[in-house]
């Protein structure tokens, strides 16, 4: 049996960890740290894990993860940074959950999170967490850098159609809804009931810190620089995360010969299901899942393809695609703990 341990564990990406891993059966929860509810049960600060996991909140400290086979770092961005390279030097794998060595350049990071970065010899050992693209990477690393959850969902429906050739990449729009869960726990003015209910507004337009992500990403995958237009919105749900993807298909290009593409890439994947011909996902179908769905058309009017993609945010979007890596990692089945469908139809 192996150990795991969560440091910040008391975040909604925390919580779905454990809600995950209890179920797991390969791995046992060792040490969970918080520093605002230090000293409680994590089934106090959350009754949905009562009677099933009994541990009890620690501080973070050197000695705190001693025994774990993999630390997973669910902090926010800019604090993961000061606590990573320590777990690492002291012989941990870890995975992060934050954005902080997800961008190979740490210049690119500075600018888009506003923050020097403090440990950028750190950067070019971590391997970017979409397993779906980078499994043998993560095999070998020390330090995961998981994905985040808008990436996710843009970066695996158009990889291969960029690979491929098949669109152009100077023609990239992508339009993204997220429910709330994806901003964390925290408490924050504009994240209220009543803020939120009834609305649906735009945010981040044109400066969202996953836009550098996700062009680097589709750079990789298109072999030259790729530039996109990347719109966030916020919905009055909890979880769950739909982009609606536009994409100008390369002269000659078939929706035939975009699903044979997504197939050959990722018709053994466990956790990416393309869409049968004229089907498109809803949020739903995915929620509490490690699923990506994808549905896409060919618009013959406009020569545009038309992708929707949904994620779980919490599951594949962050602590699903976690626990993903962790088995990689740790040489076990990928799909261990992960194989439930979602809540809804
Ligand atoms: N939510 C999502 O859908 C999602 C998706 C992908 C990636 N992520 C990333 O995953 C990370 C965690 O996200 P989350 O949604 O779980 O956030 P969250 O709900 O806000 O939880 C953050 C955790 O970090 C701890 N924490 C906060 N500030 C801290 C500090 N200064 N020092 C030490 N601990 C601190 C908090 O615990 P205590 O106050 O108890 O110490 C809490 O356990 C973030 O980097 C986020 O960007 C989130």
């Amino acid at each position: 049996m192996y150990r795991i341990a969560v440091v910040g564990a008391t975040g909604y990406t925390g919580f779905e960890l454990l809600r995950l891993l209890a179920s797991h059966g390969g791995v046992e929860i060792g040490a969970l740290t918080s520093e605002t509810y230090t000293g409680k049960d994590v089934g106090e600060v959350f009754p949905a894990l009562s009677k099933v996991v009994s541990r009890r909140l620690e501080k973070f400290g050197r000695a705190v993860c001693e025994g774990a086979d993999v630390v997973f770092c669910c902090l926010p961005h800019r604090t993961a940074m000061n606590t990573v390279p320590g777990l690492l030097d002291q012989g941990f794998r870890v995975v992060d959950l934050s954005a902080d060595f997800r961008l190979r350049d740490a210049s690119v990071y500075e600018k888009w999170y506003e923050t020097e970065h403090i440990c950028p010899e750190r950067i070019s050992g971590a391997a970017y967490g979409i397993p779906e693209l980078y499994r043998n990477e993560i095999r070998a690393a020390r330090l995961v850098a998981n994905p985040g959850c808008y990436p996710t969902g843009a970066i695996v429906a158009l990889a291969p159609l960029l690979r491929s050739n098949l669109i152009d990449p100077a023609s990239i729009i992508i339009d993204a809804k997220s429910g709330v869960s994806g901003a964390g726990r925290k408490a924050e003015l504009a994240l209220q009931f009543s803020e939120v209910n009834e609305g649906f507004k735009a945010y981040g337009i044109a400066s969202h810190r996953h836009t550098p992500e996700i062009e680097q990403e589709l750079s990789v995958a298109a072999g030259i620089e790729v530039r996109v237009s990347f719109t966030p919105h916020l919905v009055p749900m909890t979880r769950g995360i739909l982009s609606t993807i536009y994409a100008r298909a390369r002269e000659g290009v078939t929706e035939a010969g975009a699903r044979e593409a997504l197939g050959k890439a990722y018709g053994e994947e466990p956790f990416i299901r393309l869409m049968p011909e004229g089907g498109f996902p809803n949020v739903s179908q995915v929620a509490g899942s490690n699923f990506l769905d994808i549905g896409l058309t060919l618009d013959g009017r406009t020569g545009r393809f038309v992708i929707v993609t949904v994620i779980d945010n919490l599951v594949k979007g962050a602590s699903g695609a976690a626990v993903q890596n962790m088995n990689i990692l740790l040489g076990l089945e990928e799909t261990q703990g992960l194989s439930h469908p979602g809540f809804w139809v």
